[in-house]
């Protein structure tokens, strides 16, 4: 299946304490779907092996030029990647990549690289502070390279301050931001993801199988081409990424409060949750008991949320919905479309392996208002992710 980005990464680990946190950043960026190989220095396998990330990653981590006889590993390494990465990076690599120097194998691999280059500087607060390292940071920022953090914590010698090594999570959405374009910039996006637990009393619940993966998906996209965005989460295990704002909520009528409040300040709704359609009438106040026999549970509607945005809503603002159907997917996501005012609705099939629910891929067609559909087909969920912010930005228009 092609994949709209290249998602190739090269992590390049050097020499310090952080080393060992690296590995927790191949894990994520796996994860997320990305192919990354391993560049250790020779101090950095004084803090973590190189089978560890060979195992991590899946491929052979590679410490040295000269383990690969008949191979010119580091031109190979070079033009095998989309997005380079050194995690953590010491004040020594700083500076070597700032003079350009190639003296080991992640060196010179990334003197001849000419992708996006992320670093995440991790050093003591002295280190950092030198004028010769800010000095370098300046003539590598000048040439597009990104820096993530270093933040101010614990450092190694029991010392605190600024030098520590930003979270794997934040560096790992800064790589996955170099690859996108920037074209949602300033444009506020809401996103609703995950199920919607229903209480039947304090220890039971109606919900649905929805893993939040897909709105996930939304709006970890959205952030990385720019959008400011807010993530209404019903309960999932799930963990959003940390560039964003994420309002926590249960039921319906907490998600509902949620993106009522914070509608009007939206330009873009795209309401990837499944809330559950049904609520039990009267919740019990205390645990209903076995002995009891079985309840008669008496079910109401819950209000449907993107409905009533449909009807609310002011020019100027793009309402994205989605439809898990298990037969004539198509013909009821337009109807849809149309009854809930919508400008885009993704339509997709479940019931069936391989599509909706807890699965990676969604077997999905985005019908549009403007009549430009994009065909029934199957998309992985970052890919679909890709295709609806495709659409958002179209509407935004160039920022
Ligand atoms: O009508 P249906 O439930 O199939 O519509 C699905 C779309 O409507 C999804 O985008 C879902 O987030 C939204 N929805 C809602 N409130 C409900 C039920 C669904 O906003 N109570």
């Amino acid at each position: 299946m092609p994949e709209p980005y290249g998602r190739r990464v090269l992590l390049g680990v050097t020499g310090g304490i952080a080393a060992y946190k690296a590995a927790l950043l191949a894990r994520l960026l796996s994860d997320a779907g990305m192919d990354v190989t391993a560049v250790l220095t020779a101090s950095a396998t004084r803090f973590v092996g190189s089978d560890t990330f060979s195992a991590l990653t899946g491929h052979r981590a590679h410490v040295s030029l000269w383990n690969t006889p008949g191979e010119i590993i580091h031109v190979r390494l070079a033009h095998q990647t989309d997005v380079a990465v050194v995690a953590p990076c010491t004040a020594n690599m700083v500076a070597k990549l700032a003079l350009g120097l190639a003296d080991d194998l992640l060196t010179s691999t990334l003197l001849e690289y000419d992708g996006p280059l992320v670093l995440a500087p991790a050093m003591h607060s002295g280190m950092w502070g030198a004028d010769v390292t800010q000095a370098n940071v300046t003539t590598l920022s000048s040439r597009g390279v990104r820096f993530v953090g270093p933040v101010d914590g614990p450092l190694a010698h029991g010392d605190t301050g600024p030098g520590r090594m930003s979270e794997p999570a934040e560096i790992a959405d800064v790589v996955f931001a170099a690859l996108r374009p920037r074209d949602l910039d300033g444009a506020r996006v809401l996103v609703t993801a995950g199920p919607t637990h229903e209480p039947i009393d304090p220890v039971r619940f109606i919900g649905n199988r929805s893993s939040g993966k897909m709105g996930l998906a939304i709006a970890r996209e959205a952030t990385a081409r720019g959008a400011a965005v807010t993530l209404v989460l019903g309960p999932t295990t799930i963990a959003p990424p940390p560039a964003m704002e994420v309002v926590h909520v249960e039921t319906a009528d907490e998600m509902r409060s949620a993106v009522i409040d914070r509608f009007a300040a939206a330009d873009v709704v795209v309401m990837a949750a499944a809330v559950a359609d049904f609520r039990p009438k009267a919740p019990h106040e205390s645990k209903m008991k076995k002995e009891a026999g079985i309840p008669d549970l008496m079910l109401e509607p819950t209000p449907d949320i993107l409905a009533e945005l449909g009807e609310r809503r002011r020019a100027g603002q793009f309402l994205v919905g989605f439809a898990a159907e298990t037969d004539d997917v198509e013909e009821a996501g337009r109807a849809k479309l149309r009854s809930k005012h919508l400008d885009a609705l993704v339509a997709n099939t479940v019931g069936r392996d391989g599509t909706g629910f807890g699965s990676e891929t969604n077997q999905a067609t985005i019908l549009v208002a403007d009549g430009r559909d994009v065909p029934m087909r199957a998309w992985s969920k970052a890919e679909l992710a890709s295709a609806v912010c495709d659409l958002v930005a179209r509407f935004t228009g160039p920022r």
